[in-house]
């Protein structure tokens, strides 16, 4: 099973290359299924044919679908939704009003991720190509997943354990309707799980890697840029670049100027995702839409049939990794291309929490790192560093050396 998710800034030509990458792969004979988390679908329009919520056949080997997260809230919140619904009505808040409160904002990316783990547990698929919305969504979603979790598995069982104990007084005192039910409870824990599956699916290089689209311009370039290094702070592995609308040589001044600076681009773009492939796709007398032009598209990518695998799994990358240094450890994660006044890490309690440019991540640390006390850190250019030291008072007399630390630290939701 492969996930390709495709991200970039807006209309740099996410949804062009997922169609055409989801057409090669079926080309080739792999079941694909090509979907958007896009509110503002557009593969409809890209492959020209009418899609809906529900994977459609519109070519041999090929499905599409866009998500209607509207709908699949509606059936998967209910529950949830009318308890805060009656609890904000008899606050006085009117119904319509109190249904508008309770859109949560991010549900939307939440529900796209819990169906995109759906659809791909169905096994009815071999690779699931996801046209992202663009990147800061995108990064909100991916994010998502492990924040959302580390909520949830904290706040969460401690409340439900108070519910239980109080629901019996508050019935007495006729205020039992102001406690969630037990239901309520059941749908966040079946969400906590949901989510965990979800990271573990996407957080897995071997299944899932992210392709991330350009242009060969300067705002663009920054762009994708800073997608690359949180991308990496969250654990989400790239493994092509593509570089599309580059204008072909000519020889009027307007187009050699064109094709100056973003000959100048492309060469910080090969130097920046130094060690990622970076496919460039010309710029198109017309707008690609349709099968036929996605097919040629697909070869400006990955060559004439059979061409090259669209999907081939992503080599093995160690994101984060604990090694012992020393007398104690040192946590290492990669973070590429981040300015060092924006990188920075604290020790909160038993979590690690790493923030880079207004992105953070918080690391539930193993336990072997928890029994030690930061000693330092660094961070150079491409690495973050942590050290840690074992704190004397933690550790048993003969010291932390004849202990392994386990290979990685634990992501916060990791059981
Ligand atoms: N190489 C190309 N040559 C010419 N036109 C292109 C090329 N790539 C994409 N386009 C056109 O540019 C427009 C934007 O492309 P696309 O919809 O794929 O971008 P997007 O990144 O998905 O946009 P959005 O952020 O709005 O979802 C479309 O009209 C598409 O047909
Ligand atoms: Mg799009």
């Amino acid at each position: 099973m492969r996930i390709l998710l495709f991200t970039g800034k807006g209309g740099v030509g996410k949804t062009t290359t997922a169609s055409a990458t989801a057409l090669r792969l079926a080309d080739r004979g792999v079941k694909t299924l090509l979907l958007s988390t896009d509110a503002a679908h557009s593969l409809g329009d890209a492959l020209a044919v009418p899609l809906t919520d529900a994977p459609t056949e519109v070519a041999p080997s090929l499905w599409a679908a866009q998500l209607d997260t509207q709908g699949r809230f509606e059936a998967a919140w209910r529950d949830v939704q009318s308890f805060l619904v009656d609890m904000l009505a008899r606050g006085g808040v009117d119904v319509v009003t109190a249904e508008e409160l309770t859109v949560l904002p991010g549900v939307d990316e939440v529900l796209a991720l819990l169906a995109v783990r759906e659809l791909a547990r169905t096994g009815d698929w071999d690779a699931l190509v996801v046209d992202c919305a663009p990147t800061a969504e995108t990064l909100r979603l991916l994010a998502l997943p492990e924040a959302l979790n580390w909520y949830l598995e904290r706040v969460f069982p401690a409340q439900r354990t108070i519910a239980r104990s109080v629901r019996p007084l508050a019935a007495l005192l006729g205020r039992g309707d102001t406690i969630p039910p037990d239901g309520v409870f059941d749908a966040l824990l079946r969400l906590s799980d949901d989510l965990a599956g979800v990271r573990e699916l996407l957080g897995d290089p071997e299944v899932t890697s992210v392709r991330l689209v350009l242009t060969p311009e300067s705002v663009v370039v920054a762009e994708a840029r800073r997608t690359f290094t949180a991308l990496a702070l969250y654990g989400y592995a790239v493994d092509v670049v593509v570089a599309n609308r580059v204008f072909p040589a000519g020889d009027d001044p307007w187009r050699r100027q064109w094709a100056t600076a973003q000959q100048a681009q492309l060469a910080d773009v090969r130097e920046s995702f130094a060690g990622l492939p970076v496919l460039e796709l010309p710029y198109r007398p017309a707008e690609p839409v349709g099968a036929v032009a996605l097919r040629e598209v697909a070869d400006g990518l990955y060559g004439a049939l059979p061409g090259a695998d669209p999907a081939p799994a992503s080599p093995a990358r160690d994101l984060l990794r604990v090694e012992p240094e020393g007398d104690g450890f040192v946590l290492r994660m990669s973070l590429p291309l981040a300015g060092r006044a924006d990188v920075d890490a604290v020790r909160a309690g038993d979590d690690l929490v790493v923030t880079v440019a207004g992105h953070r991540r918080v690391l539930s640390l193993p336990s072997v790192l928890r029994r030690c006390v930061v000693s330092g850190g660094s961070y150079d250019g491409a690495q973050l560093q942590v050290r840690f030291r074992p704190d004397p008072e933690l550790w048993p007399a003969e010291g932390p050396a004849r202990r392994r630390p386990s290979p990685r630290p634990r992501p916060a939701t990791e059981p």
